[in-house]
């Protein structure tokens, strides 16, 4: 029972409570300062050391509920016993500040959205925010209220595992989506019954892990850092995100989670961002063995000083901060702040108000319309990357050999970070398969029992569907374990046998449409070769069947656009479009294959340019790539001046037509380039997009705006300018669009 003492703070809650539900349902709610600041005041050390405190799991943790040692949980999801724990804490603990329950609700709840890479290949803002509303619906009606999502960690390199969990290669395209993540995971308001806190992870810098090894230093230039690392942080820090959480990785020398430029100069003095940091699960603690803290105490000395406000799952902050106080390294004032922006948006959410979810409320999964969702958006998410003579889509009469490790597996068509999603729910290829096209029309072998397998006892039964079919669907790609956290990898081919179960298929010289579900790119060129068709469908999620078989029959027409660079070979690796030009650019015309070169050629055959001689310098598939059953075709780019101030906004003007046969969707992409500025700039940037549909043989006119605000960059002294000058602008399907002008900033 909470002391009759309190009674006053109550009241005033109560009252202050009363004003807000009435006043308009912004984030800020008003009234909330003040009510932090009473609570407070009102507090021990020991409370307040306990809202900086996050544990894993709330068994075993009751006591400290009660004594006010515990600020947050991760990991619970049965509403009665979060209810159960939150009673504890509200009721129990001498002030009644409610815990605040995270977890890592990334690409879905119990409906599974695609995995966030296969969100940005949909290069759908409205679709994204949608499935991040219905994941936060979802995961709130089990008491969450707190989601380590969206990562918005930039990332060049497929070897990584966490590219999975990325929104791609492009500072823009992050930004737009993972902004829309925020406002989809937050809702209209933060004390919405379906509204969950967003966190922008991991802060900063994580993507450009050294060789893609997770965890791994990194080493990024100040320069790229705050142009291709930083505008999607900051971007969710305008979309009113609520929460950061600092990375693992050290950044020229400085572990993310105490780095001072950071998490002090850039996110709070720069940014004003008034939510609360967490740290990453132990990256407190992980900073005595980067060799940058001696003991936990340093540790925490160390992230406390920067703004990291609550630690997750380690204990430094518990066990040290009374001691660092009474030594004066650090000072209450500190303390005050970070426990100030932990009970800022635990009022921001309603938890004080409305700590509990009401049983009639509770897990309401899996809805209609949820699963329509997640339908559409694995529909948009799958990239068509070839697709020779038509044989997609396939007639509704073919006879169909569906084959491969991925075409009925419910649980790793879902992807990483997929804790709660419910296989129950999954409908997989071979599931969808029969229902589109009639079980009589569908032969299915799995070929191999999972993507690894390395032996060829499935292959006869697998060939013998084939040669009885018109056509072969052949579902492979990479199990869900293979991307994600630390599971990173040097080769990134199709694992196990696929690629000789692929080679034998076609020797049954029926035509092939290869499928690929995967949370990274991996280098299918050559294995692309023996394929009529290539679908990527990444890991798609809950109804990645669904949308497969309406995509292979034609009942959808593909319309993702790759968010990534996918390379040849590893060794391209890093590999992505808006890179520098260099002083020797690599060129068509000179470069020279490598089993060209003649022998005891002079040293200068080779055209001495930027490029590999044996993977030349051309990836598999550019940036922003995908074909459609439709063509379309780019015409009459205008812009609305030839010369704009750096306050004015570009209007690129083009017609966008429908050549072909289908009704179809393109996501249309406008690319800028900086001819010339105090320091290098990239050779394209992309600025601008827009999914667009049309019918067959429709045309549109299309207007996309640019603030030339937009065309901001580093300089030299390290400011944010838009320089006067030439640039060049393009227009197209893909990071090559050729369609192009030019205009003036003066
Ligand atoms: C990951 C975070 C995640 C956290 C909590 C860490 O290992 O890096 O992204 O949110 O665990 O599960």
């Amino acid at each position: 029972m909470k002391s009759l003492k309190h009674l006053p703070v109550i009241i005033i809650m109560m009252l202050v409570s009363l004003a807000c539900q009435m006043s308009d349902s912004s984030d800020k709610i008003s009234g909330v300062e003040e009510r932090v600041e009473q609570l407070l005041g009102e507090m021990t050390l020991d409370e307040k050391i306990g809202q900086m405190c996050q544990v894993s799991g709330g068994q075993g943790n009751e006591e400290s509920i009660r004594q006010g040692m515990i600020g947050s949980i991760l990991n619970e999801v049965d509403p009665e016993n979060i209810n159960r724990l939150q009673k504890i804490a509200v009721e129990e603990s001498r002030l009644g500040i409610p815990i605040i329950v995270a977890r890592d609700v990334i690409h879905g709840f119990k409906t599974v959205f695609p995995i966030p890479l296969g969100q940005a290949a949909t290069w759908n803002p409205e679709l994204v925010q949608k499935g991040s509303r219905i994941a936060a619906s979802e995961a709130a009606s089990t008491g969450v209220r707190w989601t380590f999502a969206p990562m918005i960690d930039i990332s060049r390199d497929a070897r990584w595992g966490r590219i999975a969990e990325s929104l791609g290669e492009d500072p823009y395209l992050t930004s737009v989506l993972g902004a829309a993540m925020v406002t989809g995971f937050q809702g209209d308001s933060l004390n919405g019954e379906t509204s969950i806190a967003a966190c922008a992870k991991h802060f900063a810098g994580y993507g450009a892990a050294e060789g893609g090894r997770d965890y791994n230093t990194t080493s990024i230039p100040p320069r790229e850092l705050r142009d291709i690392y930083l505008p999607p942080f900051k971007a969710a820090v305008d979309a009113g995100v609520r929460t950061f959480m600092s990375g693992f990785n050290e950044v020229d020398g400085v572990p993310a989670t105490a780095n001072k430029y950071l998490l002090t100069d850039v996110l709070r003095n720069e940014w004003q961002f008034d939510g609360f940091v967490v740290s990453d699960w132990a990256s407190t603690w992980e900073m005595i063995n980067h060799g940058f803290a001696a003991d936990e105490k340093e540790a925490a000395h160390r992230a406390i000083k920067v703004g990291v406000d609550m630690e997750m799952a380690t204990t430094t902050y518990r066990d040290n901060i009374a001691a660092l106080l009474k030594e004066g390294a650090l000072n209450i004032e500190d303390i005050n702040q970070a426990v100030r922006n932990i009970l800022r948006v635990k009022f921001e959410l309603g938890l004080f108000d409305n700590p509990y979810i009401a049983e009639e409320k509770q897990n309401q999964f899996a809805r209609p319309e949820y699963l329509e969702a997640a339908n559409l958006a694995a529909t948009q998410s799958m990239v068509l990357l070839k697709n020779e003579q038509k044989t997609l889509p396939i007639n509704s009469s073919s006879k169909i050999a569906l084959i491969g490790p991925m075409a009925d597996q419910p649980y790793e068509q879902l992807g990483t970070w997929i804790f709660d999603g419910d296989t129950t729910l999954t409908v997989t290829p071979l599931q969808a398969f029969n229902k589109t096209f009639g079980q009589e029309n569908v032969l299915f072998a799995e070929g191999m029992p999972i993507s690894r397998t390395r032996h060829q006892k499935g292959f006869r039964k697998a060939i013998e569907q084939a040669k009885n079919s018109d056509v072969i669907v052949f579902c492979g790609g990479e199990e869900s374990i293979l991307s994600g956290e630390a599971h990173s990898r040097a080769n990134i081919d199709l694992p196990g046998v696929q690629n000789e179960l692929i080679k034998e298929l076609k020797k049954t010289g029926k035509p092939l449409v290869l499928v690929v579900m995967a949370g990274r790119p991996l280098t299918i060129g050559e294995i692309s070769e023996h394929a009529d068709a290539v679908v990527y469908a990444w890991h798609p999620g809950t109804m990645g069947g669904a949308a497969l078989a309406d995509i292979v029959s034609g009942k959808a027409n593909p319309s993702g656009k790759l968010p990534v660079t996918f390379p040849k070979v590893v060794g391209q690796i890093p590999i992505y479009y808006n890179h520098k030009n260099t002083g020797r650019p690599a060129n068509p015309d000179s470069w020279t294959q490598m089993y060209d070169i003649p022998v005891k050629a002079p040293q200068t055959s080779l055209g001495n340019e930027s490029h590999y001689i044996d993977a030349g310098f051309i990836p598999l598939y550019p940036f922003g790539y995908g074909l459609s059953y439709t063509s379309f075709e780019y015409s009459d780019l205008s812009l609305d001046k030839e010369v704009y101030a750096r306050d004015e906004t570009i209007e690129v003007r083009f017609t966008l037509s429908n050549t072909g046969e289908f009704a179809g969707e393109e996501v249309a992409q406008v690319y800028v380039r900086d001819l010339v500025g105090n320091v290098t700039r990239p050779v394209k940037e992309l600025k601008a997009f827009e999914r667009i549909d049309l019918q067959k043989g429709e045309s549109k006119t299309v207007t996309l705006t640019i603030p030339v605000q937009e065309l901001a960059f580093t300089n030299i002294d390290m400011k944010q300018v838009v320089e006067p000058g030439e640039f060049q602008l393009w227009v197209g399907g893909d990071s090559n669009a050729h369609l192009t002008t030019g205009f003036v900033v003066r």
